[in-house]
């Protein structure tokens, strides 16, 4: 009778070790970059007024290679989609807070992007694809 129930206890905790699922965390595979579509002449013309008006390249630099108040955009590709970039630069502050890992890679800039709330959301996806475009 003893021995079934140390038998018993000991075998509830194996199962729930074996539960806890152990092992190491699997590493999340980087997404692919997304294709870029290149802009047109005509959407260049567009984005270059867009850039000029709203000083991107004040703070990232004239060849996005970056600045004292704003990071290179070099490899952007490879953190983000067109979708989500047109989400940020409607307001950064506010999608950092779900996001903290924009804030994490860029350390070090007193002052954060500002918002661009007036912006169309078309507006936005040109400039989110002209940062995209420059990107490897
Ligand atoms: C006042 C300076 C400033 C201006 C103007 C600005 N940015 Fe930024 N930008 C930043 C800073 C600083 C960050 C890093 C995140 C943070 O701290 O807000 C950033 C981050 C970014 C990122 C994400 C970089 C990454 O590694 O994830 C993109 C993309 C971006 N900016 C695009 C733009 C575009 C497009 C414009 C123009 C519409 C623009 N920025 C205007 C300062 C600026």
């Amino acid at each position: 009778m003893k021995k079934s129930i140390i038998i018993l206890s000991m075998l509830i905790a194996v199962l729930s070790f074996a539960g806890c699922g152990g092992g190491e965390p699997v590493e999340e595979a980087a997404p692919e970059p997304e294709p870029v579509v290149p802009l047109t002449a005509e959407e260049l013309e567009q984005v270059q007024v867009l850039v000029e008006d709203n000083i991107c390249t004040e703070c990232h630099g004239e060849n996005l290679e970056g600045t004292e108040t704003g990071p290179a955009l070099a490899a952007v590709r490879q953190y983000w989609t067109k979708d989500l970039l047109i989400k940020y630069i409607y307001n950064p502050e506010f999608f950092m807070v779900s996001h903290p890992e924009v804030k994490r890679r860029n350390p070090g800039f007193d002052i954060d992007m500002p918002p661009y709330t007036d912006l169309s959301e078309d507006e936005r996806r040109l400039l989110a694809r002209w940062v995209l475009q420059q990107s490897e």
